[in-house]
């Protein structure tokens, strides 16, 4: 395999118009190259996305002395690159560099090692062969749009396989949702937020009854099941122990027996960060109420890590964890945490941010890993990006 020859950094766009990075690693004449994403509703647990100094000071340190490390590493040594890039850090964060530079720097060298061996990155990464189901959202608040509801993503989840059939269906729901609310409030402004979601201004059951029946009329028309679920991203509401609403105000006890309630009547096939992210045990609670109907993913809760998702495991919190790779900022680490959850019996969940990029790699970590679902949202060029590539992963397969 050939040892990384070049590698390069460059400042560009995500979709809310920030800055990000951009990095290109060169191996035996091919590049590879991989952008990070960044959140807004973000876990306190995360590595660190920039070093202070922000974004211009990542790049220094990735040209002064990221770049000058790693020239010469065998790119198919994924392992040492990555501990290289710890090594370079030196701290139990990613405070010193970022993270989203070494996520980027992490996956593109992945992708160079892929190219040179001429393979795509999921098949370079494993023999794994199942799609995940596309989650994409449909309606949003939270910190994702101005004036929406306060839970912050109301999913499609598409449960058929077949991910060019899926990807269609949830867009699908989208457009039906779209018709709905129109119809619900004549003459109002309906927006779009950071990840493409319908916003307007609808309380959060209502909203769940829009999702349901655009969902059911879905699945009519498909032929297979877009389930309804939500991404609570409860952290973003919780107030002094009590979670917030416009509405109303629950203590935690409350918040379990209602979100309990919401996935049985609207017939949730997933939630996701029910809670605020350090209730271990509530999460637990959740589990033994709803988990065998119902996907309970801790997204905050365990911001890809390791430790605490093995916490997680040994109290019960949750039955699945969503995977961010630039929550834990290398893919070695984010490979080790999608081990642990398979181990323990746990669904895995790859997720992009509220902020993207066109970047693609997610969806081939999603087949190579065997996630349970992908979750890109269900339209807007950053999140096709994504769902596009997987029905080419399906195609490549299929030939
Ligand atoms: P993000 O969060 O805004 O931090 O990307 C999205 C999510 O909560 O899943
Ligand atoms: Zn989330």
């Amino acid at each position: 395999m050939p040892a990384i020859d070049e590698l390069r950094i460059r400042k560009i766009l995500d979709s809310r118009g920030n800055a990000t990075v951009e990095v290109d690693v060169r191996a035996g004449g091919i590049v590879g190259r991989a952008a990070a994403p960044s959140g807004a509703s973000t876990g306190t647990h995360e590595v660190a996305a920039w070093p202070e100094g922000g974004v211009d000071e990542g790049m220094r340190i990735f040209s002064k002395q990221i770049a000058a490390k790693l020239k010469g590493m065998e790119a198919s040594d994924q392992e040492s690159v990555d501990g290289e890039l710890h090594a370079i850090d030196g701290t139990a964060n990613f405070a010193r560099i970022g993270g989203n530079i070494s996520t980027a720097t992490s996956l593109a060298v992945a992708k160079a090692a892929a190219a040179a061996s001429r393979k795509p990155l999921f098949v370079y990464l494993s023999d794994g062969r199942t799609f995940p189901f596309p989650l994409g959202n449909v309606i949003g608040g939270g910190r994702h749009a101005i004036g929406g509801t306060d839970i912050q993503e109301f999913h499609s989840l598409a449960l058929n396989g077949s991910p060019s059939k899926s990807v269609l269906a949830n867009a699908a729901v989208h457009k039906a949702v779209a018709a709905m609310l129109v119809k619900k409030l004549p003459g109002e402004a309906i927006g779009r937020g950071d990840e493409g979601a319908w916003v307007a201004k609808i309380g959060n059951e209502e909203a769940l009854a829009v999702l349901a029946d655009a969902c059911r009329q879905v699945s009519k028309e498909a032929g297979f099941t877009c389930a309804p679920a939500l991404d609570l991203a409860a952290s973003e509401f919780y107030r002094q122990g009590k979670y917030v609403y416009k509405e109303k105000t629950l203590a935690p006890d409350r918040q379990i027996e209602y979100v309990a309630g919401l996935v049985d009547s609207f017939g949730l096939a997933l939630v996701e960060d029910p809670l605020q992210e350090e209730d271990f045990e509530g999460f637990a609670r959740l589990t033994e109420f709803v988990g065998d109907a119902c996907v309970v993913v801790g997204d905050d809760l365990f911001c890809t890590d390791p430790k605490r998702l093995q916490r997680g495991i040994d109290l019960g919190a949750a039955n699945a964890i969503l995977i961010k790779p630039n929550q834990i900022g290398t893919l070695t680490d984010t490979r080790a945490t999608v081990a642990l959850a398979a181990k323990a019996g746990y669904k895995t969940v790859m997720s992009h941010r509220s902020g993207e990029t066109t970047d693609e790699t997610i969806a081939h970590l999603a087949v190579a890993f065997g996630c349970y679902a992908i979750k890109t949202g269900a339209v807007g060029g950053e999140r096709i990006a994504k769902l596009n590539e997987l029905v080419r992963i399906e195609e490549y397969i299929g030939g």
